[in-house]
């Protein structure tokens, strides 16, 4: 492609250092649509003739056909995915195949291709986030009422649903889907036009290439254009964002599945035994989750260590953003996949969950709470409720059992009615808390927004 100035043939060795084809091939769609909206744009400008042009479209479409049917032949001394498609362009279609770089870099190109891909696979990303969202409804739905202890450091605090604490991982969700969005909206400009880093003398039609591959509109600075990849370091960090979600989710299901929990039985086909105990009953899918979610963010890392000594506008370094763009994307895909799939063929074990809550410990909170509720100071009655808490410690009676007027006048019979899981939950209607209308009416509310 650069044989007018080079005396010498390019080193094997850099040849093989250099290429992006191994990886960026999977850009072809893209390469091709954007190659036939600037063509046209080309047309348009006079400067191919309606043979041509159709010449080089239907060429481009003949090569996209082979690439998808597998019977291309990539090219590593092309080097890329844009030098392969014109290459092999030009040998079908003849000299014509010369003109279609008129007015074009491959710097404007992989900016378009990059973007394009960006944009298809937030959409499908998105979309497995909604799938993965609608099981976990379900199971909220299923399980609304079950009660299970909720955990701060670890250790349990206070009644909620299971419902509840599955409802609280669709929010996430729902926030790293709104990410994506926004991302999408932001990248979905064309940079088509910018050139090698400065325009052209040859002025095409920038808007009319935008509107044919479906951006909202063009990029405004050709430098700019060029240079920037922060679309690739925002969505890698929505993807890093969510396999932190799925890996917290993760954590909770190893928790719950220990014989020492027991709150959950993941299916026979989402786990693994061990080639040595015959006993047992691995989560893998869920250690592997949580390892995965390790190198989103290294792939995260790894695009921002590579822009931040870069001066504009393109610089080589650039074409190492595609290896763990698409090795996050593809992770996260599959990682949403398997989740599904697990998550839906889970069973809680509500007996362990209730048994787990029903230490009247967890309701020491709510005798305060009563306590409040006849004119002491909060800080007072935590101060009462810690004395009857240590005290039943010290005596091993359990705290709905103790004497409280015992340990304090400002005590009263009808308080010991705090010690019903079913009415500490009963009393939790605020919104945003677990009570069981509540959280049937967030089942309903996220079963109509899905
Ligand atoms: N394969 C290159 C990349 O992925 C395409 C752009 C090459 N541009 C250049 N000036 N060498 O970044």
């Amino acid at each position: 492609m650069w044989k007018g100035r080079f005396a010498q043939d390019t080193s094997s060795l850099v040849e093989q250092f250099g290429e992006s084809i191994s990886y960026d091939w999977r850009l072809f769609p893209h390469d091709v649509a954007g190659s036939i909206a600037h063509a046209r744009a080309q047309l348009k400008a006079g400067l191919l003739t309606q043979e041509e042009f159709s010449q080089i479209e239907s060429g481009l479409r003949e090569i996209e056909k082979d690439i998808k049917g597998g019977k291309f032949e990539f090219r590593t001394s092309l080097e890329d995915i844009h030098m392969n498609i014109e290459a092999e362009l030009t040998k079908r279609i003849g000299a014509v195949g010369g003109k279609l770089h008129t007015a074009r870099s491959r710097n404007d190109q992989v900016a378009t291709d990059t973007r394009l891909y960006c944009r298809t696979q937030i959409d499908e990303i998105n979309a497995a986030i909604s799938t993965l969202q609608k099981v976990l409804v379900n199971q909220s739905g299923k399980y609304a009422a079950s009660v299970m202890p909720g955990y701060t450091h670890l250790q349990r605090g206070q009644p909620v649903t299971v419902g509840h604490h599955l409802l609280a991982y669709v929010e996430m969700l729902q926030r790293d889907k709104g990410r994506l969005n926004d991302c999408r909206r932001r990248l979905n400009v064309c940079p088509l036009g910018s050139g090698a880093l400065a325009g052209s003398t040859i002025n095409l039609d920038r808007a009319g290439m935008a509107e044919e591959l479906g951006f909202d509109g063009i990029t405004h600075n050709s430098m700019d254009a060029i240079a920037d990849r922060d679309y690739i370091a925002e969505l890698l960090f929505i993807i890093s964002m969510c396999g932190v979600h799925l890996s917290r989710l993760s954590e909770d299901l190893i928790l719950w599945c220990s014989s020492e929990f027991g709150f959950v039985s993941l299916s026979d086909a989402h786990t693994t035994g061990s080639s040595l105990m015959p006993q047992k009953k691995n989560p893998d899918v869920c250690e592997i989750t949580r390892g995965k979610t390790g190198r989103l963010v290294g792939n995260l890392m790894n695009l921002l260590v590579a822009m931040k000594g870069l001066p504009i506008t393109y610089n080589r370094d650039l074409q190492e953003d595609k290896p763990p763009l698409f090795d996050s994307v593809d992770t996260i895909l599959m990682v949403l996949a398997v989740n599904t799939e697990m998550i839906a063929a889970m069973e809680m074990r509500e007996d362990k969950c209730l048994a787990a809550a029903s230490d009247p410990m967890l309701l020491a909170t709510d005798l305060a709470d009563a306590l409040v509720k006849s004119g002491v100071p909060f800080r007072s009655a935590h101060e009462l409720v810690g004395k009857a808490v240590a005290e039943s410690v010290k005596s091993g009676v359990p705290l709905d059992e103790l004497d409280l007027k015992q340990i304090d006048p400002a005590y009263t019979d009808e308080m010991k009615s705090v010690f019903s899981l079913e009415t500490a939950l009963a009393a939790r209607t605020n919104i945003g808390a677990p009570s069981v209308v509540n959280v049937k009416r967030e089942v309903e509310r996220w079963r109509s927004c899905l």
